[in-house]
């Protein structure tokens, strides 16, 4: 058997056609959403996913700010920068791209954006809202993980869903949207003794561990969904997941590629959580 491939690259292009008629609508309103994306010192893969999400808001009619700073900024400066977004009527989403330098405190800026422009889900308002199953911002890689299984129909309720990787970013996240849906979710980390013993009862198996190919075949039960959130760079320059996909392939029933799967969706979906955050500040009355 080989599995169905999941292709990211689709979906996105799907659910960004969904959001670009929002945008028409809101501008028809008078509204264009805006990302504010703040990145600071020149790590060169964050450069690369910086340039790509303001890449995206134009792509799709929306207002970008790209704010760069060097590595040495005070953390007092950052901080009144974000201030002075979260008061700013025209930006409806703020993103500080991490890592951040070591000399910054990384969760303070964090927890000094305005949950309500907290696009990238980070803010522990936003982590309680998820929780709880209050409204907010789902953080955009596992958003995108639940949009990809919905359009493959991939049944939730009463399945075994097993997250390897236990990250704010990724796999904790992921896990409350599992759970939500009713599945019945197992949070396996790099200390798990029996790692394999976990993933072969997935039905839907998430892999988030960033390291190359550690989940392979043998791991895998048969027929099940993999979603493999990994994108590593090997040292020939190419690109591998989380999963080693020539053997999972032969096992899985559906699985994502590296490139082409899962990393095609989390922009889309920052792109989503503006749209949403530019249709609640619309609803409330806030004026751009
Ligand atoms: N660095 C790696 N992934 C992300 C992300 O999703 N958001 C932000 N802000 N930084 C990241």
């Amino acid at each position: 058997m080989t599995a169905t491939l999941i292709d990211g690259v689709a979906v996105s292009r799907a659910t960004r056609e969904g959001l670009a008629a929002r945008v028409a609508a809101l501008k028809a309103a008078g509204v264009t959403p805006g990302l504010a994306v703040i990145i600071v010192g020149d790590n060169p893969a964050s450069r690369v996913y910086v340039r790509n999400k303001v890449k995206a808001c134009g792509e799709l009619g929306m207002h970008s700010a790209l704010i760069e700073y060097p590595e040495s900024v005070p953390a007092a400066e950052l901080l009144a920068r974000v201030q002075a977004l979260n008061a700013d009527p025209g930006i409806h989403g703020i993103l500080v791209q991490l890592p951040l330098p070591a000399h910054l405190d990384g969760a303070a800026v964090l927890e000094a954006i305005d949950p309500a422009k907290d696009v990238d889900g980070f803010h522990a308002v936003n982590m309680g809202a998820l929780a709880t199953g209050l409204p907010g911002f789902w953080p955009c890689t596992p958003a995108g993980v639940m949009v990809m299984l919905d359009h493959y129909r991939v049944p939730l309720q009463g399945a075994e869903a097993v997250v390897v990787g236990r990250s704010n970013i990724v796999g904790k996240p992921q896990a409350l949207m599992l759970l939500a849906r009713d599945a019945t979710v197992t949070i396996c980390t790099s200390k798990t003794r029996d790692l394999a013993a976990h993933t072969r009862r997935a039905d839907v198996l998430v892999v988030a561990t960033g390291r190359p190919r550690m989940v392979d075949g043998s791991m895998i039960k048969p027929g099940a969904v993999v979603m493999d959130v990994g994108i590593n760079r090997l040292p020939d320059g190419k690109l591998c997941g989380d999963v080693d996909f020539d053997s999972a392939r032969q096992v899985a029933g559906m699985i994502t590629p590296v490139p082409g799967g899962v990393g095609p969706m989390t922009i889309t979906m920052l792109l989503a959580n503006t749209v949403l955050s530019a249709e609640r500040a619309h609803k409330a009355g806030r004026k751009p």
